[in-house]
């Protein structure tokens, strides 16, 4: 396995399996690597032939009464994980090669950061639309694997890869939950022990959600409601939104139809959690990816399928 710091040497590692004819796949990070990582570079690792993760920890997208210093880091341990994936490069630029210079040039993307985590994030989506953009310059033409646990990054990095033209391929992959249904997060780790139980309530709500949606309801209010009246059971958790929105463009939805994204963002003790799900409604056919669970845990397995 291939591990640059330097921005020329991923650049050079790209254009060279891109010489061979290798298509190049791109797993961006920010370490503290876990199963939902790994998944993202397992569906890279089965789409493209060379591999790239990124691991850098970006100091813009953190505002500033946020986690940028305690974020959980550890390299050697984000190495081991990519070398068992069989990932061909990993990149761990330094800030100092990333932003050699504070930037004076941001790529925002309009409207659909308003929102959402946006509202509470003012300056979150911008820190991650510029240095994504930058990742994509660097590597060049690629697939670019991101995940659904962040559905509002992944629906702004994909409008930004489109309006700007850049020659990457957005996918986005099912999220990874733990055997009792909590997303995986590196923020998990900010958890004690009551808080990480207390927490399971996030993606109750959502699966209460969607029995609901499958048995018929179609009010974007109510199956709001839903969500709301479940995480309230749950003194440890507050709520900061559950919004039923469309998955693509994330604007209000009123009757339910189409693709539909649950989401919601909630404070557990001092840790910001989000989680989601999205429903597919066509009429009375109603399927949804409520994510899989950590296929390297023992008896690991889908955890959706409807
Ligand atoms: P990070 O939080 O490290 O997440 C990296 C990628 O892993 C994102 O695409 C995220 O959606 C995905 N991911 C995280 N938890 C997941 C889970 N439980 N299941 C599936 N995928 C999961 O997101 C970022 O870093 C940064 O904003 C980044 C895009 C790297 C820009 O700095």
């Amino acid at each position: 396995m291939l591990h640059v710091s330097r921005i020329a040497d991923l650049r050079a590692a790209c254009d060279a399996a891109r010489a061979e004819s290798l298509r190049v796949g791109l797993v961006p990070t920010m370490g503290f690597l876990h199963a939902g990582h790994r998944s993202l570079m397992r569906s890279a690792a089965a789409a493209t032939d060379f591999v790239v993760v990124t691991i850098f920890v970006n100091p813009l997208q953190f505002g500033a009464n946020e986690d940028l210093d305690p974020y959980p880091r550890y390299l050697a341990g984000d190495l081991d994980a990519c070398a068992a994936e069989g990932v061909d490069c990993v990149f761990t630029p330094s800030p100092a090669e990333m932003y050699p210079r504070p930037p004076i040039t941001s790529v925002h993307v309009e409207g659909l950061t308003a929102e959402l985590c946006g509202a509470v994030r003012p300056t979150h989506f911008d820190g991650v639309t510029t240095v994504v953009a930058k990742l994509f310059a660097i590597t060049g033409p690629c697939r670019a694997f991101f995940g659904r646990k962040d559905a509002q990054q992944l629906a702004v990095v994909t409008r930004m890869a489109d309006d700007l033209n850049l020659p990457v391929e957005v996918v986005g992959c099912p999220i990874v939950r733990e055997a009792d249904g909590v997303a995986m997060s590196s923020r998990n780790a900010y958890l004690d022990r009551p808080d990480r139980e207390a927490a399971r309530v996030l993606s109750h709500a959502l699966r209460r959600a969607v029995d609901a949606i499958v048995a018929g309801e179609r009010d974007a209010k109510r199956v709001a409601h839903i969500v709301c009246a479940t995480v309230g059971t749950e003194p440890r958790v507050e709520l900061e939104y559950a919004e039923v929105r469309d998955a693509h463009e994330l604007t209000p939805m009123v009757a339910l139809e189409g693709s539909v994204l649950i989401a919601l963002a909630a404070r557990v003790g001092s840790t910001r959690l989000i989680d989601n799900v999205l429903v597919e409604v066509d009429g009375s056919k109603v399927s949804a990816d409520l994510g899989v669970a950590d296929l390297n845990a023992p008896g690991g397995s889908p955890c959706t399928a409807r």
